[in-house]
């Protein structure tokens, strides 16, 4: 295991934002904490890279422990964290440059690391403006080139891709996932993206008020939320009768839509549709890391993300009566 936290606790005053974690984190892996806000993500990424330190609990990075060899966690992982902290005042090179002496990166593979990096996240063009004068999407593609200079073991991403254009997005996943299969990076991440989550992460970790609720891999967890989502518009749904159903194990009203969770969707459909009445439309969907969410937290996560494309879509039927 690369990472281990054993109870692992932050408190602020009377608020317990990370309350006895338990964490093992394999080599290689890339390991994904999603949580509504404040669930205690970077809370827990800030502890583990020595920004913070616990209340109580313990933690083992690379071997080395967070409060007592600090330097030595430090010196061997990556940080890309969610408030902006590149100088205003350099050129992105320049941040760079000042990030690998930091480093101690050897004089000789500098530039050419540096290059790599920049040309990595698309800022050939930019790298020798100050970055004062930078779009937000373009210091955050910095700040990640920055992060993955040094070739870290561990690289720890709070909110990675936060408010990048969906092109950038994507071509830092496929970045991330060629990392960590070419360097064995292991990389720790928070996201509110659950596209990027089910897309990158070997493993997933669903945090709520600072603990993990439920914590597998995207196809086991939503294996375990089961079943399959028929959505139906229509005028006057009973909602009690259709729960009461053999085979619906949930029914709400959501936007105007009637949500239905049955079992073996191929078996009971027909079955369901006789039974409810008359429909304007009905679509049925696979069960999403966003139900997924919505099931252990309780909370929906609203980053505009996961309305349309996202959502698999099994089968699509229009019925106009
Ligand atoms: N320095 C601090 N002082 C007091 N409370 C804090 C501090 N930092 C975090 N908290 C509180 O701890 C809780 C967890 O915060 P944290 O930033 O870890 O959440 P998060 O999961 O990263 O949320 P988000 O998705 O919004 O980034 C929140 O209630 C937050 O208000
Ligand atoms: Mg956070």
């Amino acid at each position: 295991m690369i990472i281990t936290t054993k109870d692992l606790t932050k408190k602020f005053g009377n608020l317990t934002a990370v309350n006895k974690l338990n964490l093992e984190i394999e080599e290689g892996e890339i390991f994904g904490l999603l949580g509504p806000n404040g669930a205690g993500k970077t809370t827990t990424i800030s502890m583990l890279c020595t920004l913070l330190k616990p209340t109580s609990g313990a933690a083992k990075v690379n071997g080395f422990d967070i409060a007592t060899q600090p330097s030595k966690v430090r010196s061997s992982i990556g940080i890309v964290f969610q408030e902006p902290s590149v100088d205003d005042l350099l050129t992105g090179r320049e941040n760079l440059e000042m990030h690998a002496m930091l480093y101690k990166i050897p004089r000789e593979i500098r530039k050419k690391r540096i290059d790599e990096v920049i040309s990595l996240v698309g800022l050939e063009d930019r790298a020798d403006d100050i970055t004062r004068v930078y779009s937000g999407g373009m210091r955050r593609r910095l700040e990640l080139a920055r992060g993955l200079m040094h070739h870290p073991k561990v690289l720890f991403l709070d909110e990675p891709t936060l408010g990048l254009d969906p092109q950038t997005r994507e071509h830092i996943w496929s970045y991330i996932k060629k990392l960590s299969e070419e360097n064995e990076t292991t990389m720790v991440l928070t996201t509110h993206y659950m596209e990027e989550a089910d897309m990158l992460c070997d493993r997933i970790a669903i945090m709520d008020a600072g603990e993990i609720v439920v914590l597998d891999n995207s196809a086991n967890l939503k294996k375990k939320v089961g079943g399959d989502i028929v959505l139906l518009k229509m005028d006057e749904p009973n909602l009690e009768r259709i729960r009461k159903l053999s085979f619906v194990t949930e029914a709400e009203m959501k936007d105007g839509t009637v949500q239905i969770k049955i079992k073996d969707v191929s078996k009971n459909l027909q079955k369901l549709l006789c039974k409810v009445g008359e429909i304007h439309s009905v679509e049925v969907r696979q069960v999403s890391l966003n139900d997924v969410f919505i099931h252990y937290t309780g909370k929906e996560i609203r980053s505009g993300e996961e309305e349309g494309g996202f959502w698999e879509r099994v089968a699509h039927a229009e019925v106009n009566r």
